[in-house]
């Protein structure tokens, strides 16, 4: 089964098999198979948080679970459900559109709605885990049913449980990741009744200024977010692409002070447990990748984070996923030598 049309990064790759899950019927039906019951599973949801290297062996789980409804509702919350194969973006304009405001700083992030937990997504300020109620997911050995809420997801920066394969490294290793272990069927957010904008952030500031509006509405922050990323981030329907490739890495106050010294103009910010951040996509800018290319895989001109795949989609024409890596890696070393920081990739490489 070919893969390129599954993955934003629009690289040729193909699943061995690939079997579609509209259902918790769908999955169950599928583990009680002899055959594929006991097969290795690999989860895809919108494919735009992958970078896929090669043919996937194990059996491709396309999660097309529908649904999206208001589940419950509490003094201060609407608690708001979606099913896992949801696109992202369409049900954070369903929200909106049903008046329940919350997500719109997240507007326009590809991929599907059961993905989102898994790294965790934000954007402009808020974060998938601020506006988080529970999720319902299957387990792919016993296909039972379960529940997890925030604590139990394990929430950090573009990270959660589903990330990790082996014992979680916060949890004293008591718990283990769930990594190609479980299934996302749906995703319940609480939305707050009384809404309060995000606007700290800098580019959200700088449209409000620009706008003259002073109390914006939920719409106008995701009009205004809509317009940021359409700027900044190539569309993945017409630049194959998997978002921010590296995460933004943390130094402590001293490192950072160090980097000042020899860069006073790097892009950093403080974060509430003393610790600094600092902008990945500065780093790389600085080392000169912007607009760079190994084969068909390029640094994006207009953000130095986004990796892109410069073969216009064509069958075989485009970036390998060798070639994207290669790139990743140079990156990573030119960072190193300059500023002595590691930089992570953010999506999950396949
Ligand atoms: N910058 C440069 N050169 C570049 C790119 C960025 O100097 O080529 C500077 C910018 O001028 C800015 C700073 O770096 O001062 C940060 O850039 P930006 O505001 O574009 O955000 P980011 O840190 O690059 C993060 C997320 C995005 C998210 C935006 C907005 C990560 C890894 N990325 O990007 O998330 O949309 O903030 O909140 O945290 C994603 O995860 O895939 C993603 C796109």
């Amino acid at each position: 089964v070919p893969l390129q049309a599954y993955n934003t990064f629009r690289i040729v790759a193909k699943a061995h098999a690939l079997a579609r899950i509209a259902s918790e019927a769908d999955l169950q039906a599928l583990l009680a198979d002899p055959t594929w019951g006991p097969a290795p599973k690999f989860v895809l949801g919108g494919g735009s948080n992958i970078v896929l290297t090669g043919d996937v062996k194990p059996l491709v789980l396309k999660v097309e679970v529908p649904g999206r409804r208001l589940v419950a509702e509490t003094d201060k919350h609407y608690v708001v459900e979606a099913g896992a194969g949801e696109a992202w973006h369409d049900f954070v304009t369903w929200t909106l559109d049903q008046g329940y405001p919350g997500l719109e700083n997240m507007a326009l992030i590809p991929g599907t709605v059961g993905a989102a937990p898994v790294q965790n997504v934000g954007a402009y300020g808020v974060e998938l885990q601020d506006r988080f109620e529970s999720l319902d997911a299957i387990d792919l050995q016993t296909g039972q049913v379960f529940t997890l809420n925030a604590a139990q997801c394990a929430f950090g920066y573009r990270d959660s449980v589903f990330k990790h394969g082996g014992p979680l490294p916060t949890a004293g290793g008591q718990s283990l990741g769930l990594k190609d272990r479980a299934l996302i069927l749906r995703v319940r957010f609480a939305l707050p009744k009384v809404w309060k904008p995000v606007l700290g952030y800098a580019d959200l500031e700088r449209k409000m200024a620009d706008s003259g509006i002073q109390q914006p509405t939920a719409r106008q922050i995701y009009n205004w977010v809509c317009e940021v990323r359409r700027a900044k981030l190539p569309d993945p329907a017409v630049i194959g692409n998997a978002g921010s490739f590296f995460k933004n890495p943390t130094v402590s106050v001293e490192q950072c002070a160090d980097i000042i010294a020899r860069d006073p103009k790097v892009v950093h910010y403080r974060m509430d447990d003393g610790s600094v951040k600092l902008a990945a996509g500065w780093l790389i800018d600085s080392c000169g990748w912007k607009g760079k290319s190994v084969g068909q895989a390029g640094v994006y001109e207009r953000q130095a984070l986004v990796l892109v795949n410069r073969g216009a989609g064509v069958d075989g024409n485009g970036a390998t996923g060798g070639e994207v890596m290669t790139l990743a890696k140079a990156i990573q070393t030119s960072v190193y030598e300059r500023f002595g920081i590691r930089l992570e990739p953010e999506p999950v490489v396949v």
